[in-house]
């Protein structure tokens, strides 16, 4: 079954969206398999955002990243990856349609509140970055 990755980054949690955000992805009907909050190393920053690596705004990033708490969480389901990408909206909150997490929450592109996984591969890899596999969670929902 397909999975994504998802975090909500130091501005969410600062600013108490962390139940908004598990809400509206529960509420669409995925599947939580992983979740947990810790503050990022300077490592793990650069790894997460290694593609990322000599734009100008890299350094910001990471120094955003490891500033404060963050969630991160492992989503299930059929076509998990680009569903999330539609809920987050477009990475400028400024773009983002109302109705989206970015749209609805968000002013500053460095500062939006959510990432989530574009590609099974990244998915593959930022779960890897987050989580053991012993981690994640196998159950059935009876619904
Ligand atoms: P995210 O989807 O987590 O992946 C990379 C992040 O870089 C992106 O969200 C934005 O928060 C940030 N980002 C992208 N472009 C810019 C930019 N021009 N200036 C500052 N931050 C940016």
């Amino acid at each position: 079954m397909e999975r994504t990755f998802v975090m909500v980054k130091p501005d969410g949690v600062e600013r108490g969206l962390v139940g908004e955000i598990i809400g509206r992805i529960e509420a669409k009907g995925f599947k939580l398999v992983g979740l947990k909050m810790l503050k990022l190393s300077q490592a793990m920053a650069e790894r997460h955002y290694a593609e990322h690596r000599g734009k100008p705004f890299f350094q910001e990033l990471v120094d955003f990243i490891t500033s404060s708490p963050v969630v991160a969480m492992v989503w299930e389901g059929n076509g998990v990856i680009e569903s999330v990408r539609k809920l987050m909206g477009k990475t400028n909150p400024l773009e983002a349609e109302p109705g989206t997490i970015r749209g609805d929450f968000g002013i500053y592109i460095s500062k939006n509140i959510i990432h989530g996984s574009d590609s099974p591969e990244s998915a593959a890899r930022e779960i890897e970055i987050f989580f053991r596999p012993d981690e994640l969670v196998e159950y059935q929902r009876s619904l």
